[in-house]
């Protein structure tokens, strides 16, 4: 039996090249991995733990599809998805909240931060946000989980529900791991924690040209350009880190030589960044535009990763049922 792997990317807004580097390249090495069954889902039903809005919802769960299409997941290789189309993943959710208990849930940073965010729209549905998301993952056995750093509290809550459940219903979920990707760490442009689509200022959208991109990178804040040691955090460490991720290491490292010595000249840097960036984001736009022309495609793939996906997920709840004394 392949192992298999699940991720998914939340619709609320387009993929950013955060998302890319830490978690679509993570996507796209196992999708070609024979070892592995991969699935890929637009986590559509998540948008519905913070305040939304139901047009853009509606195109922005097929702009998420097409984007993974064109960053290169392939239709042929993966089981390619949107969540609310498989409606088992919420059968399970519920079956799921039933060994979670309150406190554990309100004790998860990312549900604390979202309370902080919108403190009128503490709901039921965000607190159940790690629940929702185990099911994702449980419901498939996945054992491997491609996502970012940021996501760890959530796959141990995955991990903590398996176990409970298969000691007192006596399931077989595995405990699903993190895989993790090198550059999954995406420093935010505007020189503070990590690229965010909630963070204006602070990501490049892979529909960015040439144009927009020099914008965004040359406003990123730096300093004098020279010292005696370079920077481990803060706005020149984030460009820096940046460089790395497009250009290479060794660009990083030339620019930290001449940070202490001659000095930097930030201006090159970042054009010569921005044009980076640009040719690495070259081949998915121009894929993106070719699938953008075929509606009639993105169709096809939206309703045959459903009946793939819906096949996997009915043969977990029909198992699950019989456990849970409901069949
Ligand atoms: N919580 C994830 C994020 O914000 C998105 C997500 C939802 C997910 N369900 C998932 C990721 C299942 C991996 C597996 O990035």
């Amino acid at each position: 039996m392949k192992k298999r792997v699940l991720s998914g990317i939340r619709a609320t807004g387009r993929l950013h090249l955060g998302n890319y580097l830490g978690a679509v390249k993570g996507m796209l090495e196992l999708q070609d991995d024979q070892e592995y069954e991969t699935l890929y889902m637009v986590a559509d039903l998540h948008t519905l733990t913070t305040p939304y809005s139901v047009e853009e919802l509606r195109q922005n769960r097929r702009e998420v599809l097409i984007d993974y299409l064109a960053a290169g997941i392939d239709p042929e290789k993966s089981v390619l998805f949107l969540q609310a189309d498989v409606c088992e993943h919420l059968e399970l959710a519920y079956y799921l909240s039933s060994v979670a208990t309150i406190a554990r849930m309100q004790h998860l940073p990312t549900f604390k931060d979202k309370v902080k965010q919108y403190p009128e729209h503490n709901t039921m549905a965000l607190l159940n946000y790690p629940v929702l998301m185990a099911a994702d993952i449980l419901v498939y056995q996945a054992e491997l989980v491609p996502v970012g750093i940021d996501q760890e509290p959530h796959l141990e809550v995955a991990r903590q529900l398996a176990r409970k459940f298969n000691q007192m219903y006596d399931t077989n979920f595995p405990e699903p791991q993190r895989f993790a990707t090198k550059g999954e760490y995406v420093p935010s442009l505007s020189g503070e924690g990590k690229m965010s689509k909630s963070v204006p200022g602070s990501y490049i959208s892979l529909t960015d040209d040439l144009q927009t991109l020099r914008k965004r990178v040359m406003s990123a804040p730096t300093d004098s350009g020279q010292g005696a040691a370079v920077p481990q955090d803060g706005p020149v460490a984030n460009l820096f880190k940046l460089v790395e991720l497009v250009q290479g290491v060794e660009r990083r490292r030339e620019y930290e030589a001449q940070y202490t010595s001659t000095g930097v000249r930030y201006g090159d840097i970042k054009a010569e960044l921005a044009e980076a960036i640009f040719e690495s984001l070259r081949p998915f736009q121009e894929k993106r535009a070719e699938i953008i022309a075929d509606p009639g495609y993105v169709d096809q793939v939206i309703t045959d990763g459903a009946v793939k996906a819906r096949k996997i997920a009915a043969a977990t709840l029909a198992d699950v049922r019989q456990k849970l004394g409901l069949g």
